[in-house]
């Protein structure tokens, strides 16, 4: 068993000794787990802690408040609000999960945060059809193929994608049933798909909650960088969940909130003037549009 001591911290030998012994005793105590992957997990898990509780020498009073901050965030938590999962996200401990997860396949899209808004069950438009379902924003023309790391076409890869309207609210945050802002498609013969979506904004995460209270108390903004959601599954090849951001949107170097952005994930999107024609030929409105282009690709399954 290896010991981790903290050197300089002003602890006696002895107290070292003392503490040392208690994280042996929990280790073994998971020592006839019938699942080794249990065992494994959970022995590593009380190192861990145990060399957090013991490097940072937390006092009782703060683990009086760190069961209290649990504990709201199980409260506030239902089948709508998971606060867990947005306190990894804030850690950083979802991004560094997908890391682990979907290991850099050269030349595939990279994957980022999946977020608490998708829903099963977007309504399926056809290629060039308009997600926004009334939603407010911009109108933005998304173009793209998807192939797999050899360059070929992927026909008929599902493609959902979903994002907030220009008050930076999902549908799901409405609560009264709307559908907006989401949908599913299918890549054509050729791999290719575009949709009408619009042009994302920056949104803060959930903040009305002990997360919320957590940033705010250590000075970090809610507010993720703008991002348009997608998740495409084809059969044969890895599924992908990531998101597109906005070259230029100043969130990006103020910081996202979860994490989620990555250099590949960030694109151009051009405003096109109000009365400029669009690639479907739809136009003929006096609003001004975007559009972008997100080449996606695969990554083969068994790597
Ligand atoms: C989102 O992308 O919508 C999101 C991601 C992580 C936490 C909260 C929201
Ligand atoms: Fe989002």
């Amino acid at each position: 068993m290896s010991e981790t001591t903290h050197a300089g911290n002003g602890i006696s030998p002895e107290q070292a000794a003392v503490e040392q012994e208690l994280v042996d005793t929990v280790v073994a105590s998971f020592d006839k787990a019938e699942d080794p992957r249990l065992k494994q997990v959970m022995q590593a898990l009380t190192r861990h802690l145990h060399d957090f509780l013991r490097e940072v020498r937390l006092t009782e009073e703060e683990w009086n408040a760190a069961i209290e901050f649990l504990t709201a965030a199980g409260h506030i938590t239902d089948d709508k609000r998971q606060e867990f999962v947005l306190l990894s996200d804030v850690l950083g401990a979802s991004m560094q999960t997908i890391a682990i997860n979907n290991q850099a396949y050269k030349g595939a899209t990279e994957a980022t945060v999946f977020g608490p808004f998708f829903l099963e069950d977007a309504p399926e438009i056809p290629i060039g059809g308009d997600i926004a379902g009334g939603a407010s924003g911009q109108p933005c023309w998304v173009e793209g193929t998807i192939t797999d790391t050899s360059g070929h076409p992927v026909p008929g890869a599902r493609i959902e994608v979903w994002e907030a309207d220009e008050d930076g609210f999902y549908d799901v945050q409405y609560g009264d049933n709307r559908i907006a802002g989401r949908a599913h498609l299918f890549a054509d013969d050729e791999g290719r798909y575009a949709f009408w979506g619009l042009t994302p904004t920056p949104y803060p995460i959930p903040h009305d909650g002990p997360v919320g209270k957590m940033l705010a108390s250590v000075g970090r903004s809610p507010v993720r960088a703008s991002h348009l959601h997608f998740m495409v599954t084809a059969e044969g090849l890895r599924s992908l969940v990531t998101h597109i951001f906005v070259e230029g949107d100043p969130q990006i170097e103020i910081g996202d909130s979860v994490f989620g952005v990555k250099d590949s994930l960030i694109k151009k999107f051009e405003t096109q003037p109000a009365g400029t024609s669009t690639p479907d030929g739809r136009g003929g409105n006096n609003q001004s549009w975007a559009r972008t282009r997100f080449d996606i690709v695969l990554a083969p399954v068994l790597i």
